[in-house]
């Protein structure tokens, strides 16, 4: 394997439970992390949790606990949803590990060898909500935190900050003109741009609180929780001589957009400050909207991701909001256009093509997939060609990691395959003489549709496709699968056994 790849989520703050603003972060990096996979990359996929700072601790006072026990009592809560989301992480990384401790600090002197680091006063305005220090005039009216609209608190404390204005230029001029860019989409990185050019210094320490990782050269202090969380894609790794940090970084760092200027200004500069690459790319996704506005707890507009997995269930909600959401916009989410979706594309869809199919193969060819030899015509070459224009598609869209674009294109082969199998009717043809060719040649088609289905679609409904796989009875297993051998038309071999199984999206009541 001569390519890795190596991708992230944010670590997502212990204050609360999740909300599918978190799990829709983490369910896109997870279909990238499949899709590489499928690619025969070498990948690494991490996640985890983000446990120190203010905002952690006072969500652990407020129920009358001590920090840790409040973290290692939740944390189990947030592992028990990837795995009901079928997310396929390959490390999980909570910042509290005596791993991310001990290796964060290693970072941290590296950086102040570096003599970029030096110690001043801090006074301004702090959003714990935000865990973040802003300027005066980036408030709104009455002294308002910009991105939840509450009070902000008055900080005035020592502080050690990191002499980032040294990096402007490096930044500018070396790292955001690079190709392809390393900050996307294009439009995020001409907002970090022209944030850039007004470059200051950042307060990289706390001296009022505890909850956090002591400075390594003066423990009155903490790290500040945002310098210290970006860590964890280094530390999770190994940073600085483990045998997963030398394979895999730099990665990517899949975030929302609104902690972008961490990511994208802050990290790569301090990276490079020690004499560490940079992330190959920041990826800044866009917000969920519920009814119009940013999807939050603190508005009450939060949604458990449970309440859509009960009824839809996991691939439903995986596909949902990589399908109707570009990736990178924003996007918003109804109960109305779930359930449209769900019964269009999965249920009467991809779903009722797979139930139609196999059971044709079960009662007109004793459940063996026929040869399509000598009766292939034109619409049977018509599917062939979508299906090889999708594929094009989807591995085009799945490197730019435009999942929306990608599952159009799968549609778009569900869609032409349905209509395809109105229109030949095989469960007429049958019955008329001479027509066993025509049907063979049909039916292997659809077979065929089902197992490039199948494989496309693995990363983003994988419990869907392994069931469809088993059902096809093809004997190398769906994990073994790899592109781009596995989406060539022509693999499934006459004479395979299929079996009916369950309907993969039973429909849901309006
Ligand atoms: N702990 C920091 C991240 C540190 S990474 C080194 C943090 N945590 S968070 O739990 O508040 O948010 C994590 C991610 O969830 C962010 O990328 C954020 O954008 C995403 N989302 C939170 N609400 C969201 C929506 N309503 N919509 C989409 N994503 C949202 O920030």
């Amino acid at each position: 394997m001569d390519h890795t790849f190596y991708v992230t989520t944010p670590i997502y703050y212990v204050n609360d439970v999740p909300h599918i603003g978190h799990a829709y972060t983490t369910v896109a990096a997870d279909a990238a992390a499949r899709y590489h996979r499928l690619r025969g990359h070498e990948t690494f996929f991490l996640t985890g949790t983000d446990e120190h700072g203010q905002k952690v601790e006072r969500a652990a006072r407020e129920r009358g606990k001590d920090p840790q026990a409040w973290c290692d009592e939740i944390v189990p809560d947030w592992k028990a949803l990837w795995g009901r989301l079928g997310i396929s992480n390959d490390d999980f990384i909570r910042t509290t590990e005596q791993r991310h401790k001990e290796r964060a600090q290693a970072f941290w002197q590296a950086l102040k060898d570096t003599g970029d680091v030096y110690l001043d006063t801090y006074e301004g305005p702090y959003c714990i909500a935000c865990e973040e220090f802003y300027a005066p005039d980036k408030l709104l009216d009455g002294n308002l935190c910009p991105v939840h609209g509450r009070p902000v608190e008055q900080l005035r404390e020592e502080n050690y900050f990191f002499r980032l204005s040294k990096y402007k230029d490096w930044l500018l001029n070396d790292y955001y003109a690079r190709t392809p860019a390393p900050v996307q989409p294009r439009a995020r990185l001409n907002e970090v741009i022209a944030f850039c050019q007004d470059l200051k210094d950042t307060s990289i320490t706390r001296s009022s609180l505890t909850w956090g990782i002591p400075v390594p050269w003066d423990p009155k202090h903490v790290m500040y929780v945002w310098v210290e969380a970006l860590l964890n894609y280094v530390t999770a790794l190994g940073y600085p001589d483990g045998a997963n940090f030398k394979t895999f970084w730099p990665g990517v760092n899949i975030v929302g957009k609104d902690i972008l200027r961490f990511h994208a200004v802050t990290w790569p500069a301090m990276l490079h400050a020690a004499g560490v690459d940079p992330p190959q790319l920041v990826f800044a996704h866009g917000w969920l909207l519920v009814g119009g506005e940013k999807m939050s707890k603190t508005k009450l507009t939060g949604i458990h991701p449970d309440d859509l997995l009960g009824t839809f269930g996991s691939d439903a909600f995986r596909y949902y909001f990589l399908r109707e959401v570009a990736f990178g916009q924003d996007g918003s989410f109804s109960w109305e256009s779930l359930h449209a979706r769900y019964t269009s594309e999965l249920a009467n869809g991809f779903g009722n093509l797979a139930s139609r199919v196999l059971t044709l193969i079960e009662s007109n060819r004793d459940g063996f997939v026929p040869s399509p030899d000598g009766g292939e015509q034109d619409p049977e070459r018509a599917v062939r060609s979508t299906v090889e224009k999708a594929v094009a598609t989807y591995d085009d869209a799945f490197e730019r990691l435009a999942f929306h674009e990608a599952l159009e294109a799968v549609d778009a082969i569900v869609r032409h395959a349905n209509g395809y199998l109105v229109e030949t009717a095989p469960w007429k043809l049958v019955k008329e003489p001479n027509t066993d060719k025509r049907v063979n040649a049909i039916l292997y088609t659809c077979a065929e549709v089902l197992r490039v289905l199948a494989v496309l679609l693995s990363p983003v409904t994988p419990d869907a496709c392994g069931r469809l796989w088993t059902s096809l009875g093809i004997p190398d297993s769906l994990a073994e699968q790899r592109l781009p051998a596995a989406a060539r038309w022509g693999g499934l071999a006459p004479g395979t056994r299929v079996g009916k199984g369950e309907p993969l999206f039973p429909r849901v009541e309006a």
